[in-house]
Formats: C-alpha cells, structure tokens, sequence
C-alpha cells in the first residue's frame, strides 16, 4: 500500500498525452491502479489518473458514490473501476454544465460543460473487458478522467471563467447564482 503524491495544475505532465499502455495486466500495471486506490480513498474524491501520479500512461480509476447522484432520477452508483486503455464515444451531441473539482486543482471549483450520455471501453488489470453507457455525473466523472489522458484539466473545458471559485467561496452564493440561471433544459446561459 502506497499514497502516491497528486502533481498539480502546472506540472508538465498534466499537459502531456500519456501514453497507451502495451499489456494492461502486466505486474507493474497492477501494481499502479493499487497504489492509485489507496491514493483515491485516501484523499477522498471521485476520480484519478495515473498522469495525476505523475505516470505518463492510460490508467483511470474512478467511481460514482450514492452521494454524488441524489439529485439526478434514476442514476446509479458505481463501484471503484479501474480502466487501462479507455476509450470514450459521446453518444449523443447533448451537453450539460454541472461543477467539477480536480484533486489537482486543489480547492477550485467549476462549471464544465460534458456530453450527458457517453460509451466507454477498456481493459481492467484483471483482463476483464469493460464495455458501459454512462449518462450524468457517470458520464462527467469519465469524460474528465479520460481528459487527463490528454493533457486537458477542466478549467480548460470551461466556456466561462467567471463560474470558476474557490470551494469554500461558493457558499457566498455563487452556486446559487448559477443554479438561479440554468434554464428548463438544464443549461447554464
Ligand atoms: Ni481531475
């Protein structure tokens, strides 16, 4: 067990593109998505990717808790996934702003816009293929997983910086506002 240290927002690796990873179940590759959940449950959050732990590769693990979805009809928890090699497919053109954070953008919080219903694929260390929909935060945890594999943070995904706060700031009203403005189609004018 090992609690890897997170790089953060200006590290040349978090704009790097990581590289695919030649056999997912390989030892090394095990023992990797290992340390990244004992990093995960350490510090607590819904995602990380292995460039965040300053490897260059294509490894994602992330998980979708019951407190993440209370307020979306019908969403799902999902169990910690650990994915080598994803591949992410919008499946429809249809986006929708919600607010993010990033263990590597620590204390900020924004409105990014992300595709509602996505597919992704990709191989466990275990050699389980994973072929899933996603719709809702599901589809937002994955799409800025997968980000990170392109060197992209969501500060970079955002179409107004102005929704851009620290965390602990937005208790002043900022969430409000936005919620205030998003309109019937669940978007953020
Ligand atoms: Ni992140």
């Amino acid at each position: 067990m090992a609690i890897l240290e997170i790089a953060r927002m200006g590290h040349p690796l978090l704009r790097a593109m990581a590289l695919d990873v030649d056999e997912p179940t390989a030892s090394d590759i095990k023992a990797l998505v290992a340390d990244m959940c004992d990093t995960l449950a350490d510090i607590g959050g819904a995602g990380l990717a292995a460039p965040q732990v300053l490897v260059p590769k294509r490894v994602v693990i992330f998980h979708v808790p019951a407190d993440r979805i209370t307020e979306e009809p019908g969403a799902e928890t999902v169990g910690l996934t650990c994915l080598v090699n994803p591949v992410l497919e919008p499946l429809s053109d249809e986006m929708e702003p919600g607010w993010e954070g990033c263990l590597s953008v620590p204390g900020l919080r924004g409105v990014v816009p992300r595709y509602i219903h996505v597919r992704y694929r990709g191989i466990t260390p275990q050699g389980e293929e994973i072929n899933r929909e996603a719709h809702g935060f599901h589809a937002r945890v994955i799409q800025h997983e997968c980000d990170h594999l392109d060197g992209i943070l969501f500060p970079q995904r955002m179409t107004d910086l102005s929704l851009l706060g620290f965390a602990d700031e937005l208790k002043h009203g900022l969430a409000e506002t936005v919620e205030a403005r998003r309109d019937s189609a669940g978007n953020i004018p």
